[in-house]
């Protein structure tokens, strides 16, 4: 048997190195992605594999497809789980997913394997993912099959000479596109994060005490520069983190509800996706019509949804990308913003496809708007709810 395991390097993937081959008596090959974690130790992680005895160790930079087939989209979508979760950790799973199966193929693998647990969202997105691009691959996770306590896990590992990392308060998951923080003494929803929960940004307190102005040039919905400058994809977004990082832009904490009924505490840092997803839907306030943004709303919550509860394969995900990049077909312009402790707020907005008409709009001189129109207007626009007033006042 031949398994390929979704490995980070971390104890809970070490671990289930050993443990696969122990319990289902499988070769393990392991995969280890880039998503922009800048991840030094790949060649440290595939050692480390090698060591616990996996056969063969990948270790791919998957950065620009992420940007570009998970991160544009959520952008265009303004993607926010309930309102505020930009779904970082989500829109990398099914990526993570698509290449476990790659591999897989192309060792003629019989199986998958992630390191998730039974309580998470994660589990449904490597799985649904799996399965909707090859049903004849077997999952195994192992972390929900074992059952152990962190005690135990600690045990398996010192018996196996697994090496055991210094046991970390948090458990944190990162990628471009922002980094989750969850569990220890976030469990309490009343307790305030403490400051060594948080890596990519300033406390906000002690930020610079002078705003900076940024101007991001969009193209058809999606970034293309920074402070007229064009820039790559990636390079576009680690520069955003860092800005944003700096100004203590992007700390976001919530109660979220997650697919398998359980409210938990969620922290997350995600100082580039606070920043675009705010400086995009203003370039969408200023280029769509009030119908779009109104029905979009629907279409861009949805989206979130799919991807949060594992469904990118979901057809129907892949009928809002068709709406939603009709739409996006006007939205290009440049967007300012202000970085300032803590907060990205947009200050100024243009692009050649505004709908904004200043000769409309104005209270000064120049005003071509029709006054006496509103009276008619207003007449016929209230009239349903004046004859059901009228119907109640009867009754
Ligand atoms: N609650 C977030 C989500 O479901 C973050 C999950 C973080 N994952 C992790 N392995 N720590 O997308």
């Amino acid at each position: 048997m031949k398994t390929v395991l979704a490995y980070s390097g971390g104890l809970d993937t070490s671990v289930c190195v050993k443990w696969l081959q122990e319990n289902y008596k499988t070769d393990v090959i392991t995969l280890t992605l880039e998503l922009g974690q800048n991840r030094k130790d790949m060649k440290e992680i595939e050692e480390r594999a090698k060591e616990l005895g996996a056969i063969k160790t990948y270790s791919i930079d998957v950065s620009r497809e992420f940007i570009g087939e998970y991160v544009h989209p959520a952008i265009k979508a303004n993607a926010l789980y309930e309102g505020k979760y930009p779904v970082a950790t989500a829109l990398s799973r099914p990526l993570i997913g698509k290449w476990l199966v790659k591999i897989a193929e192309k060792e003629k693998a019989d199986a998958v394997s992630h390191g998730s647990t039974g309580k998470g969202n994660d589990q449904a997105r490597f799985e649904l993912t799996v399965r909707a691009l090859n049903p004849e691959l077997e999952i195994i996770a192992p972390v929900r099959e074992w059952n152990m306590t962190r005690d135990k896990e600690v045990e398996y590992a010192k018996k196996h000479r697994i090496p055991i990392p210094p046991k970390s308060k948090y458990s944190t998951d990162e990628n471009l596109w922002g980094r989750s923080i969850e569990a220890g003494p976030l469990e309490d929803p009343m307790k305030k994060p403490e400051e060594d929960a948080f890596d990519w940004t300033t406390q906000p307190e002690k930020a610079p005490e002078k705003a900076e102005r940024i101007e991001i040039g969009f193209n058809w919905g999606v970034p293309v520069g920074l402070n007229n400058k064009k820039l790559e994809s990636v390079e576009l977004i680690k520069e955003l983190n860092k800005l944003g990082g700096k100004h203590g832009v992007g700390r976001i904490d919530m109660i979220e509800d997650r697919l398998v009924g359980i409210k938990s505490r969620e922290v997350y840092e995600c100082p580039a996706a606070t920043i675009l997803l705010e400086a995009h839907r203003e370039l969408e306030r200023l280029t769509l019509t009030r119908e779009q943004n109104l029905f979009k709303e629907h279409i861009d919550r949805k989206w979130a949804q799919l991807t949060y509860f594992g469904q990118w394969y979901e057809p129907l995900r892949e009928d809002l990308d068709a709406f939603i990049n009709k739409t996006q077909e006007v939205v290009s312009g440049i967007v300012v913003m202000e970085l300032y402790k803590g907060n990205a707020r947009v200050v100024g907005r243009s692009s050649p496809n505004s709908l904004y008409d200043l000769g409309l709009a104005t209270y000064d001189r120049g005003d071509r708007f029709d006054h006496k129109l509103a009276e008619g207007f207003l007449r016929l626009w209230g009239l349903p709810s004046e004859i059901a007033g009228r119907r109640k006042r009867k009754l």
